[in-house]
């Protein structure tokens, strides 16, 4: 059996490990052959293909990006696409395509399974959107830069005795502004799921001030809107997937709060840094699961289905259960963090 491997959608840490463990096990164990699909989607469209094996995958463990690229490539937005991906698998005798991707990536490759590609999904994205598993790969190292970034600003916010907000990715979910706020202790989280009231992020810093706090951090998801508002997008028009590119957040919130009080305000935008370089230890780990399973997914003839994590168990979950079901942060969760504003 040939096995084709992409990624699509934003690059998270931890594509590589999957890749790798999804060849060695191929190999090894089930005497396949591997071969990588370059640039996500597009690739498979335009039959263009990496050699794959134990030598290529060596030595990539902990490096973060895809060696195989990634694009945002809908084959459903390009003409004759989903066509075009058949007959290639069919010319390069690829029997089974494991698609490393998020919400978008999966919602192709379900349905390029239902008009006859055999496909397995694993779930990645640093923003954790993705229903059917507790955690996507990437996530928690996402989270781990952010804190350390919070880390950072608190040291400087403090001796200038400035508010300083720290915009995060996520999309339209806050779990990276969530977990990196609660474990940096952030003073306050806006995030996408509870719309924000600029008054009252106001009032925590105020309240920190009375009890001789003089410097707040906030945390703001990309995605957070204020009340009565829309998201702050950085740019108009949208991708092959209708998703604008969001952003400006951080700045917006930034200059209400100097229209409001007499305190400096600085903005950092996080970015891309969330997604770049090399997975944390639970990352390796968890992609590493998560290309095992898929490639024994494979060889148990179980397509249309992804590879997930519940609690600390690997489970399979079938794509029409996860795909365009947004996975929104813990209230639970945010009720903790709510704790510690002000
Ligand atoms: O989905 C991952 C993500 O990093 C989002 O958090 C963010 O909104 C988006 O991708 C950024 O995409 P790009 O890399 O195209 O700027």
């Amino acid at each position: 059996m040939k096995v084709g491997i992409l990624s699509g959608g934003g690059d998270a840490p931890g594509i590589n490990a999957v890749i790798r463990a999804v060849v060695r096990k191929s190999i090894q164990d089930y005497g396949y052959e591997t071969v990588g699909i370059k640039d996500g989607w597009r690739g498979l469209i335009d039959g263009e293909f990496i050699p794959l094996d134990l030598k290529t995958t060596g030595g990539m463990l902990f490096r973060g990006g895809s060696i195989l690229g990634t694009s945002r490539t809908n084959p459903f937005k390009r003409e004759d696409g989903p066509q075009r991906i058949l007959k290639n698998v069919e010319t390069h005798g690829i029997e089974a395509v494991v698609a490393i991707g998020g919400d978008d990536t999966l919602g192709v490759a379900l349905k390029l399974h239902e008009i006859g590609l055999p496909c397995v999904g694993v779930p990645k994205t640093i923003d954790n959107d993705l229903a059917g598993t507790d955690y996507t790969f990437g996530f928690q190292t996402a989270v781990s830069i952010a804190c350390e970034a919070l880390d950072r600003l608190h040291t400087t916010a403090e001796s200038h005795h400035r508010v300083i907000i720290l915009e995060v990715m996520g999309r339209y979910t806050g779990w990276i502004a969530l977990e990196a706020g609660i474990a940096g202790g952030a003073d306050a989280i806006l995030i996408p799921e509870k719309p924000f009231d600029v008054d009252e992020v106001c009032e925590y810093i105020r309240r920190r001030r009375r009890r001789g706090r003089t410097f707040s951090l906030v945390v703001a998801a990309e995605g957070a809107k204020p009340k009565e508002g829309e998201e702050i997008v950085y740019s108009s028009g949208v991708d092959e997937f209708g998703h604008a590119r969001l952003g400006g957040v951080g700045y917006y919130l930034g200059k209400e709060i100097e229209k409001r009080m007499d305190i400096e305000t600085r903005v950092v935008v996080l970015g891309h840094l969330q997604r770049g370089g090399s997975p944390i230890a639970f990352d390796r780990v968890l992609a590493t699961r998560y290309g095992i399973a898929a490639i024994d997914l494979v060889q148990k003839g179980k397509f249309g289905q992804m590879v997930a994590l519940r609690g600390n168990e690997i489970v399979f979950v079938p794509l029409k259960d996860v795909v365009g079901k947004r996975k929104t942060v813990d209230l639970k969760l945010y009720e903790i963090a709510k704790v510690f504003f002000g």
